[in-house]
């Protein structure tokens, strides 16, 4: 296809001083670049403005940092209108104008790393390298995509007749709504949006509103690599404006969500009913949350499985839909396993993220306030092992109650809401396996199905895993965070969504309609 070797973007090293130097410059930088302004809407290119704002707050101190416009319901009506206008021209552009967009989008997405990184730590509380994992993972999505776009065009050979000339062709649908959390607010909407774009779709982008800016830079970095400025329209706002009634609208073809569950589901109901005057069935792809079970078996090397759970578990506070919070592992080496994790958890640093701690900050104290619920309950029904109480971070300022201790309770019950319920947050649930036929079962008791580690040194137990675990993303002696776009194509099973897989092979197609042309002689 004449595109250079595909090759994932390396990670900054912030233990070179030089780096870390350059990274915590790129947080002043970032404050005065941006503190205090506020940004507008995009509606058919023009930069506009909504009906009062909204703060966003820097959930590791409090500080205020930066405002955007709430969106009114004539605007997000106009924004669907723009859309599919836009979409008249998109949808037949060249394929190869598309793609060298994404080519010289990842460019200036390489030079702008560090001011990224501070922006979306500054918004969500992610660290150095959980900031920097992400963006590194923009890149590779717009060199991804780049590449889909082409294979996808290319359409696909069909089984030929001696009379017709009959081919198969990929189309796009039209307005499609990108609804995105602010736990990944980079990679989650840049994922989904270069899905719609590279299929020839256009977007009606709402962002999470504790994150606005992180995608407020990225569309505007894709303009700037020559996306019309028509292709993207972008929301913020309340809910009660744009949750419902853009899920409702008549003129959004598709809506690709990822977040919570219950939003989700939500979704795909209200998705299904047919408007008035709409003419087509909607199209849904949710992302939604996990409950990830890490099994360890008796053969397992067990410093690398305590590391990963470790790291998968507390990476960002675990506020991921992808993150450890069950270890299944048998009786035999139940102990030794829970002592080495909680001996790595009780050494991890609780700090500012922008001091790059190993842990942070959870989003904000409604979040926090849930998560220590689950805590105080799982203490009357689990064996609490490390964790669990108060702590005070330096310099946290009004959001010091944002921060939570990394917990582990063990001889968890399968039928515990420790080990059922998604609690988003640094707790971990240990659970006792007979034998590792017994762990594959208690890893499967579960509604969801997303990412699953798995650890064993016996080929016959990691071909029996890949058989009978019930998940999107299995990964065999490894942590189960961190899917790369165009290798690990990430998406699960069950209530963890519609395993659409962005990243994936497959990804573009549920962003298309198929055409079949026949042609007699
Ligand atoms: N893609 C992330 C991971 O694999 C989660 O969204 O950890």
């Amino acid at each position: 296809d004449g595109l250079l070797p595909f090759q994932h973007e390396p990670y900054f090293d912030f233990a070179d001083p030089a780096v870390a130097e350059a990274q915590t410059a790129a947080y002043a930088q970032a404050r005065q670049k941006y503190a205090g302004q506020t940004f507008p809407l995009l509606v058919g290119g023009q930069q506009v403005k909504g009906d009062g704002t909204l703060t966003v707050t820097n959930p590791a101190t409090g500080e205020q940092l930066w405002h955007f416009q709430n969106a009114t319901a004539a605007q997000l009506d106009e924004a669907v209108r723009a859309a599919n206008e836009a979409f008249q021209s998109w949808r037949f552009s060249d394929p190869l104008q598309r793609a060298s967009i994404f080519l010289r989008a990842a460019q200036l997405l390489r030079s702008r790393r560090m001011e990224l990184n501070a922006v979306m730590s500054l918004e969500n509380g992610k660290n150095w390298a959980e900031a920097d994992g992400e963006i590194a993972e923009c890149v590779d999505h717009c060199e991804v995509f780049a590449r889909e776009t082409l294979k996808w065009a290319q359409g696909k050979p069909v089984y030929p007749m001696p009379d017709e000339h009959v081919t198969t062709v990929y189309e796009p649908l039209g307005a499609v709504a990108v609804i995105s959390p602010w736990n990944y607010p980079s990679a989650i909407p840049l994922g989904m949006a270069l899905g719609a774009l590279a299929a020839g779709n256009t977007v009606i982008w709402k962002p999470a509103s504790e994150t606005p800016l992180s995608s407020w830079l990225l569309i505007r970095l894709l303009f700037e690599a020559g996306l019309p400025r028509d292709c993207v329209q972008f929301l913020t706002g309340s809910d009660d404006v744009l949750g419902d009634p853009l899920v409702d609208h008549k003129d959004v073809r598709m809506v690709a969500f990822t977040g919570s569950r219950e939003i989700g589901c939500r979704i795909y109901e209200r998705a299904a009913k047919v408007q008035p005057g709409q003419k087509f069935l909607k199209r849904v792809i949710a992302e939604m949350g996990g409950k990830d079970p890490t099994v360890v078996c008796a053969d397992a090397d067990l410093d690398a499985a305590a590391a990963g759970i470790v790291a998968s578990t507390f990476g960002y506070s675990g506020q991921k839909c992808s993150a450890c919070s069950r270890v299944i592992a048998e009786a035999s080496v139940y102990d030794t396993l829970l002592e080495k994790v909680k001996t790595l958890t009780e050494a991890l640093k609780v700090g500012l993220p922008e001091h790059n701690a190993a842990v942070g900050p959870v989003i904000h104290q409604g979040s926090a306030n849930r998560i220590r619920q689950y805590i105080e309950n799982g203490k009357g029904t689990a064996r609490l092992v490390c964790g669990g109480g108060e702590m005070e971070v330096a310099d946290s300022g009004e959001a010091s109650a944002n921060y939570i201790q990394p917990t582990i309770f063990a001889d968890v019950d399968a039928k515990d809401p420790l080990f059922q319920e998604e609690i988003f947050g640094p707790v971990l649930a240990f659970a006792k396996a007979d034998d590792w036929r017994h762990a594959i079962d208690l890893a499967n008791d579960s509604d969801y199905g997303l990412t699953a580690a798995f650890y064993s040194r016996d080929p016959h137990k990691l071909t029996e895993a890949r058989r009978l675990m019930h998940v999107g993303n299995l990964y065999l002696n490894r942590k189960c965070t961190g899917a790369l776009s165009g290798s690990h194509s990430f998406g699960g099973y069950g209530m963890s969504g519609t395993n659409a897989k962005v990243g994936g092979p497959d990804y573009l197609f549920w962003f298309l309609q198929t055409k079949t042309v026949a042609q007699k002689y």
